[in-house]
């Protein structure tokens, strides 16, 4: 068994050999690279691409070392290798786990082709700030939504079996609670309770790790509560390893070790290598304290060498799972491998299906066979752009923009008039809108692309201002004088606080960053050939004041109900002084702009009365929901019915509403189909008053719709 390789492995390494698997080396100086993996000191290197460079590396491990064990080389694949898939915020708001598992296996198969078995994703921190530009890179505010889409990744990435060569380990990341950065700007402080993690951070690793057979785990770079993640004791022993019993490896985030001084929460790198592999962090990321330090900590006993072996240990297994040993070298078949014809057609169905359609004025979509277009905006034909944050490796060059794929397709029978008028969403001036309000009036429809490019969003990319960049507003503004209809797409890596422009526009079309397909993606649903049936996975905000927005917020002892939420609402008398004692927001409501699991479609659809099975149910039983749901519409189309649920009163406050499944289901114009959804009433458990995981017996509402905001409420107990 790979316990009995690796105990007669770890019996025959000396204290550096030990070492040398705790360490990752960056691919930035290969030929030094090359002397330490000589020396047994490197048990991984990052982010080599080159299947050759890959090759000659493992050579040296396998053959040159005096144990020939393999490295493990891990890149950032984040949202596809080559072949680009929509960012996974977008992925989410498909709320379709398998074909968010088909866009990560195709990932693993072209990152593998070149040496890569391990890749740093998912990002799976529960992201409730738009002003994190890191959330492009997640899957959104909610855990359970979380949860599906992580495992439905780490599924894809890992493959089967990790022995196969196109499968890579998933590494799922941040932990803990990078998400919830105070103030939405990167690397700051958290302060998250124990329950708060148990019950809403820490549930989708929860669930990578019990689901999906998750391989590894990368620490944050957040201290919370005054511990950075990499110190952290807490969610590394007690958690990770004690609660979950997870056997795969835990790796530190780039130099998160040596930033622990800079905290303020160790004296120096040594003190900082010790707090990190007492706390439980087995590898360490480029930042060498490990290899510095380990040997005298020992000797001082600040650390204990069965901390050490346990560390390889977890190493090593993934190294046997993955098949590193047998199999260490690459065939390197690039070519067949990268863009192949039915990567792209998956590339396209995703992005499809994330886009979402937040405004549809007089069903102007889909386009009606219009004889000229205005094409305008900075994000029309920007390839680099539309593919997002965190691609390294996939080349524009392959990107179809929309565009390329409006004139691939349609050029011939409609005249497209393309003018960018502003180059970057940031140009803060225009000379040319007289230019485009012409144009505009020569055309039928206008198709203005606007938002943020990819480097807006991703790390160390925050923003305190969530508006449209530069003059975007202003054209939308001067081709809105021109009477010509105006469909708005917004490419962005997170929610925009687009109110303004979604008023001014006659339909609105969030595409994120929608990858190497976007374009002919975007292009089929604008025709219709494509249906959209994306939901939002985030609340969108009004304005960046009402950040945090979330939708399962706990209730407060002085909710604004019903029509006090929104603020056109609020009689001008009231907004000039109070509401009476309520928690709302004088000038915004509390109503966001498009509400949590919000998206339309070109058809509508009739949800029938929902039916409990029983209204009374045990612990161990499922509650048996039933409705019909019926397609209203004139075009065939696909419905996410989502299910919330609120437990009414527990031995500590709970959310007004929390997602607890969901559905796709598929429907032809004028089709109605009995729709059943199970909900096992074991998953309604969370840490209450005493931090045990359980059901709490008392009453519940339920809500089944189209939204977070809509559908019939009815009630069950539980005993
Ligand atoms: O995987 C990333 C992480 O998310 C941020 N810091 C660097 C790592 C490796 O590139």
């Amino acid at each position: 068994s790979i316990e009995k390789k690796i105990d007669v492995l770890l019996k025959k390494m000396t204290l550096k050999e030990k070492i040398g698997q705790m360490n990752q080396l960056s691919a930035d100086d290969m030929e030094t690279n090359y002397k330490v993996i000589q020396q047994g000191m490197a048990g991984s290197v990052l982010s080599i691409t080159n299947p050759e460079i890959a090759n000659k590396a493992q050579k040296i491990a396998v053959e040159q070392t005096r144990l020939g064990i393999p490295l493990i080389i891990g890149r950032d694949v984040i949202h596809g290798f080559k072949t680009i898939f929509p960012i996974p915020l977008g992925q989410a708001a498909s709320f379709n786990p398998d074909l968010v598992e088909n866009a990560a296996r195709i990932a693993a198969i072209e990152a593998s082709e070149t040496g890569i078995r391990w890749t740093f994703a998912p990002m799976i921190d529960i992201a409730r700030d738009p002003r994190w530009g890191r959330i492009a890179e997640s899957c959104g505010e909610d855990p359970y939504l979380t949860s599906v889409m992580g495992v439905a990744m780490v599924k894809g990435f890992q493959g089967k079996n990790l022995s196969d060569p196109t499968s890579i380990a998933a590494c799922a990341k941040h932990f803990a609670g990078y998400g919830a950065a105070e103030g939405g700007r990167d690397y700051n402080t958290t302060n998250i309770t124990e329950r708060q993690f148990r019950n809403t951070y820490l549930v989708p690793f929860e669930e990578a790790v019990k689901k999906a057979d998750l391989a590894t785990i990368m620490t944050a770079f957040n201290a919370n509560d005054g511990i950075p993640s990499s110190g952290n004791e807490f969610l590394l022993k007690q958690m990770l390893r004690k609660e979950w019993n997870f056997k795969g490896f835990v790796v530190s985030d780039w130099a998160s070790i040596t930033e622990m001084v800079d905290h303020g929460f160790c004296t120096d790198n040594k003190e900082a290598a010790q707090k990190a592999i007492n706390a439980g962090v087995d590898m360490e990321m480029v930042s060498g304290t490990y290899v510095a330090f380990v040997e005298s900590l020992l000797k001082e006993k600040k650390i204990n060498i069965e901390t050490i072996n346990d560390a390889v240990r977890n190493i090593l297994r993934i190294k046997f799972k993955l098949g590193l040993f047998e199999n260490p070298y690459v065939k390197g078949n690039t070519e067949a491998v990268f863009y192949k014809k039915e990567h792209l057609e998956t590339a396209q169905k995703t992005a499809e299906e994330s886009v979402v359609l937040l405004k549809n004025e007089a069903q102007i979509l889909p386009l009606k066979n219009p004889k000229t277009i205005a094409v305008f905006g900075p994000l029309a034909d920007a390839p680099h752009d539309q593919l997002g944050t965190w691609v390294f490796d996939g080349d524009k060059n392959h990107s179809v923009t929309p565009l390329q794929a409006l004139k691939d397709q349609y050029g011939k029978n409609i005249k497209i008039l393309y003018e960018p008028i502003l180059k970057y969403s940031r140009d803060k001036d225009s000379t040319e809108f007289y230019k485009a309000r012409k144009i505009a009036k020569e055309a039928d429809v206008v198709l203005l692309f606007v938002g943020e490019e990819s480097i807006l969003s991703g790390e160390a990319h925050s923003l305190s201002n969530l508006n449209l960049q530069g003059v975007q507003s202003q054209l939308l503004a001067t081709l809105a004088k021109t009477k010509t209809p105006i469909i708005t797409v917004v490419l962005a890596g997170r929610p925009l606080t687009i109110e303004k422009e979604v008023k001014g526009s006659n339909a609105v079309l969030y595409a994120w960053h929608p990858g190497t397909m976007g374009g002919p993606a975007l292009v089929n649903l604008l025709f219709g050939k494509a249906n959209p049936s994306a939901k939002l996975p985030i609340t969108f905000p009004k304005n960046v004041g009402q950040i945090p927005m979330y939708y399962s917020h706990l209730k407060t002892g002085r909710p604004a109900n019903g029509s006090e939420l929104n603020v056109e609402n609020i009689p001008i008398e009231a907004s000039q002084t109070s509401l009476g004692n309520k928690s709302y927001y004088l000038d915004s409501g509390n109503e966001p702009l498009f509400a949590f699991g919000f998206g339309l479609s070109y058809t509508t659809f009739e949800y029938g009365k929902t039916t409990l099975a029983k209204s009374v149910l045990k612990q161990d039983e499922t509650i048996e929901i039933s409705f019909s749901l019926k397609n209203t519409g004139n075009y065939d189309g696909a419905e996410v019915v989502q299910l919330y649920m609120r437990d009414i009163a527990g031995s500590i406050a709970l959310p007004v509403k929390e997602l607890k499944a969901f559905k796709r289901v598929e429907l032809k114009a004028g089709e109605s189909k009995n729709v059943k959804v199970d909900l096992k009433i074991s998953d309604l458990v969370f840490y209450g008053i005493d931090m045990k995981k359980k059901v709490e017996a008392g009453k519940f509402d339920l809500w089944v719709g189209s939204s977070s905001v809509t559908g019939e409420k009815v009630s069950f107990e539980v005993q």
